[in-house]
């Protein structure tokens, strides 16, 4: 192989290479803010984001009995009637489907199996037999962070 020949093939490679790790940790897309993730398996996630209040989609918070689903980190936000801040893991806990808030009710509700929970998380109705997670929330100004 003439040495031109071979610097074209190695240059050729090192790009494909270079272009397909970018498009790897260049692919996501969407205008919401993107959540500090662990996805680390063996170790607690741990949960720590910010979302603001008047940015679509968390819009929808500004409003007494509105809630938000965050896909990235599992979780659902709401706001109660009496204008506090609540989140838990919007898993459900006995088949996995995701819960819903109901404002005028108080609670969070799956409409897999009907199992309901309290605003902290706890089963009042099953078959769920286990607790959604509850994280904290923190208001500032717009800003609303959600933490474990
Ligand atoms: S998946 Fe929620 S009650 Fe069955």
């Amino acid at each position: 192989m003439e040495r031109k020949d071979f610097i074209e093939k190695v240059g050729l490679s090192a790009a494909g290479v270079l272009i397909f790790g970018c498009m790897q940790s260049c692919s996501k897309s969407g205008s919401a803010p993107e959540p500090t993730t662990n996805n680390n398996s063996t170790t607690p996630k741990t949960i720590d984001f910010t979302i603001n209040l008047s940015i679509a989609p968390y819009t929808v918070l500004n409003n007494a009995g509105g809630f938000y689903v965050d896909p990235v980190n599992g979780i659902i936000i709401a706001r109660t009637l009496n204008n506090e801040f609540i989140a838990v893991s919007s898993i459900c806990t006995h088949q996995s489907v995701t819960v819903e808030y109901q404002g005028n009710s108080n609670r969070f509700y799956c409409p897999g199996h009907g199992s309901t929970f309290t605003n902290a998380g706890a089963v009042s109705n099953g078959p769920a037999a286990l607790a959604l997670k509850q994280y904290k929330t923190s208001l500032a100004n717009s800003n609303l962070r959600v933490f474990s």
